[in-house]
């Protein structure tokens, strides 16, 4: 754990160092356009729908016009080069966490409070991600053929696949249900806010210090994209998963190991690995995996 942290402090300080100079320069330059009411020209997003949405919830949220809502977030995405997207925007978090660590940090009994700490930190650079349900057309007609498709996301973010997967399914003519199971921040607001504006029946599950690990209601289809290696316990997580999932159903997850940095509590994960392996799941494409009959769980 020592060696982690003095690791992680020392190639945290390293990129600090290279990036100081442009940081404090752009940070000064960027403090006094803002008070002027000006902003660098670098290039606005194209918006996503759910940075559209966002902007129309933070405007009922703020009680300001969706003009002012918009103006606020592309004057805070024109800050840094390729705004909340950009690497810029990542050394920002880094730091920032880094800074934050004194109140709270990603051990057990912390890392709850350091999510909430960092919760709208996290929400711009999700919000500036652009992902689709990545099943395809066979699969999903495979689905079809339920009465009714459950669709579980844990650790969901801004649920970028599951809503887009829960769309396609209904524009099919599926009946779809939404299991979102995250730790509940201000994002939950603007999730169930979504779905109610979309509209697809949706049920919020919070992922908390007293329930880290809550029992999950039955799916057919369980994304949990980049969320194992910010898990203490990744194959409890998994067990959970396994057990709500049903037999034929998917699973959409990255398994591999991951880089060593903060909230990314258990980067190895060989004994998530080993545990799909041994409860007979097949690898139907890249990061898309399915549950085949039961298998005890060793
Ligand atoms: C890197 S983000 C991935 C978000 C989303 N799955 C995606 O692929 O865009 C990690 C997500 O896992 C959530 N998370 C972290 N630890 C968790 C835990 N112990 N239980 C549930 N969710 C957790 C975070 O709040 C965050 O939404």
């Amino acid at each position: 754990m020592l060696r982690r942290l003095k690791r992680y402090v020392l190639s945290g300080w390293k990129r600090f160092t290279r990036n100081y100079t442009y940081a404090f320069h752009s940070f000064r330059c960027d403090t006094r356009m803002i008070r002027f009411g000006k902003f660098p020209s670098s290039s606005a997003p194209e918006l996503t729908r759910t940075q559209r949405m966002f902007i129309e919830w933070n405007a009922e949220r703020l009680q300001i016009s969706y003009a002012d809502s918009l103006e606020r977030y592309l004057a805070s995405w024109r800050l840094l080069p390729q705004g909340h997207r950009g690497m810029d925007y990542r050394e920002f978090c880094v730091l920032s966490q880094a800074i934050f660590n004194v109140f709270c940090n990603d051990n057990p009994s912390e890392i709850y409070d350091a999510y909430k700490l960092h919760a709208q930190l996290h929400m711009l650079r999700f919000l500036s991600y652009n992902k689709q349900n990545r099943l395809e057309n066979a699969v999903l007609e495979g689905l079809l053929k339920r009465d009714f498709i459950s669709i579980l996301d844990y650790g969901c973010g801004l649920a970028h696949e599951s809503f887009s997967l829960a769309e396609s399914l209904k524009e099919m003519g599926a009946r779809v249900m939404l299991v979102l199971v995250d730790i509940p921040t201000l994002r939950k607001d603007f999730l169930i806010w979504m779905s109610k504006k979309l509209p697809l029946p949706m049920e919020f599950i919070d992922c908390d210090r007293n329930t880290p690990y809550p029992t999950l209601p039955s799916c057919d289809v369980c994304i949990a994209t980049e969320v194992f290696e910010h898990t203490h316990d990744p194959v409890r997580v998994f067990r959970n998963i396994n057990e709500a999932l049903a037999i034929g159903g998917y699973l959409i997850a990255n398994i591999g190991d991951h880089v060593e940095e903060y909230f990314h509590v258990t980067p190895d994960l060989a004994c998530l690995r080993a545990q799909v392996e041994s409860c007979g799941y097949t690898r139907v494409a890249p990061s898309v995996f399915r549950k085949q009959e039961r298998h005890a769980i060793h």
